[in-house]
């Protein structure tokens, strides 16, 4: 570990405690509580300095993403430099596992800042980088390009760090990626953040306000989304629609136009990932994705454009109602690929705990687990919600069927697979499973499934 006297900023509670999170070492404020491994809920506290350890699987993803846009090509041409924001950073963690955890052959490629108004947070990103540069044999050289750059912003070990408004940073500089993670709405940084993307850019988008999201708070969904919800098994995609419906307008209205890549309710959040290109003409069309859920009396739903008006009391939206993932994206997005870039060498971790870790192997087999969980469901997922798809809750088959159990998920897909029909898990904490079967042929799956384990 580097001096941190060295560094001229040590703050105030230094060194707190370490934590690892994928293979990066993290400083955890003293007073936090040493997180449990597959945290799930919104963390006990939140506020300047603390990390919540609930969004690592959601910092993994976007590992896992920025590598794969460099690496096969599909953001910049190959071989060129990305250059990648996360404007509200906090500690800094999810712009020191880019550093530490996307392959090295790709870094030199990468220019990466990270920003937050907070000075205290910020100083303890630095000096967390400055203590724990990244181990790579790359030179990471400044940029001599940019604009918008605070007097005081710093160049260490490959990160440039600075402290402005998220809104200003994003006005005055341009972006191909751009990662906002605010307390609660992201509504108030959304049009800064579009306006920051280069011609093609990706946008990632975390929003914790999930009561207004879902509809469970309908004052803070009209005034903040203007939209409705219904709370049923539906709440979570809708929430998730709803946001990527929210940023597709906005964007048209920029002239930008989005491919959805992956976008998850994950727990506590809503976290959606985008391409977002320039071109009216497209932006033009994007009222063909944009749409209503309607509860229906034959199926569970049906997306329609505008509910009629005896529809409207068993509506949601609007919302986006077009393709939810990439496939190509989102079906690289394995369990393997996720311990391949993100779980530490035993080199790594032993080397570590010189440097004051404490890690047991049930630590190592913890955290690899949480690697798997990350990414869990989303490979197999892909090429369903990457086109039209029925999504249904397990649980509530029996009572659709008129049938005296669920079937086991297991058994269920593959008996849907035996009949002709694509289906597979959807990563969610309730039993979500996405097909391209008719309802009616699910409703007869599950009978037959039914009726021999009789
Ligand atoms: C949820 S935290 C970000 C967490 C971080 N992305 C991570 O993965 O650890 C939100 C951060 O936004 C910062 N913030 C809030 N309003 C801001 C603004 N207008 N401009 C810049 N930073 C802001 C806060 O200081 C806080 O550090």
């Amino acid at each position: 570990m580097a001096d941190p006297n060295t560094h001229e900023d040590v703050p105030l509670g230094w060194p707190g405690q370490l934590w690892l999170e994928g293979r990066t070492l993290v400083h955890l404020q003293q007073e936090q509580e040493r997180p449990s491994h597959m945290p799930r809920g919104p963390a006990k506290r939140t506020g300047v300095g603390f990390l919540n350890p609930a969004m690592a699987p959601a910092r993994t993803r976007s590992v896992l993403l920025l590598a794969d846009a460099l690496e096969h090509g599909w953001l910049v041409k190959p071989g060129r430099p990305i250059r990648a924001l996360d404007a509200l950073c906090a500690t800094g963690v999810r712009i020191r596992r880019w550093r530490n955890e996307i392959p090295s052959d790709l870094q030199h490629r990468l220019r990466i800042t990270g920003n937050d108004l907070d000075e205290f947070a910020l100083s303890w990103a630095k000096t967390s980088h400055h203590c724990h540069p990244p181990k790579r044999d790359v030179v990471h050289e400044p940029e001599d390009d940019r604009h918008g750059q605070p007097s005081d912003a710093v160049f260490t070990n490959g990160l440039h760090f600075q402290r402005l408004d998220a809104r200003m940073a994003m006005v005055d500089a341009a972006y191909q990626w751009v990662d906002l993670d605010p307390f609660g709405s992201p509504i108030q940084f959304l049009d800064a953040a579009l306006q920051s993307l280069s011609r093609t850019g990706v946008l990632e988008v975390t929003a914790t306000d999930t009561a207004a999201l879902t509809g469970s708070s309908p004052s803070s969904q009209a005034r903040r989304y203007q939209a409705k919800g219904l709370v049923d098994e539906y709440a979570h995609d809708d929430a998730v629609r709803l946001l990527l419906g929210t940023v597709a307008t906005t964007a048209a209205r920029l002239d930008k136009v989005v491919t959805p890549l992956l976008a998850l309710f994950d727990g506590h959040h809503v976290r959606i990932s985008l391409l977002v290109k320039t071109s009216k003409s497209e932006a033009t069309k994007i009222r063909d994705s944009i749409g209503w859920r309607v509860r229906c009396e034959d199926v569970p739903y049906r997306f329609v454009h505008h509910p009629a008006p005896d529809q409207l009391k068993a509506a949601s939206g609007p919302m986006w109602i077009g393709p939810m993932w990439h496939h190509g994206i989102a079906s690289r997005m394995t369990e393997e690929r996720a311990l391949d870039l993100c779980h530490p060498t035993e080199d790594e971790i032993q080397s570590h705990r010189t440097q004051g870790l404490q890690w047991s192997d049930e630590d190592t087999n913890h955290s690899a687990r949480e690697l798997r969980r990350s990414v869990r469901y989303i490979a197999d997922a892909a090429e369903l919600m990457s086109r039209e798809h029925l999504l249904l809750n397990l649980d509530t088959l029996p009572r659709l069927a008129k049938v005296g159990g669920a079937p086991k998920m297991e058994k269920l897909l593959s008996a849907l697979v035996e009949a002709g029909y694509a289906a597979a898990r959807y990563p969610d904490l309730e039993p979500m499973l996405v097909t391209d079967a008719p309802f009616e042929s699910v409703i007869e799956v599950v009978r037959m499934c039914h009726a021999s384990t009789d």
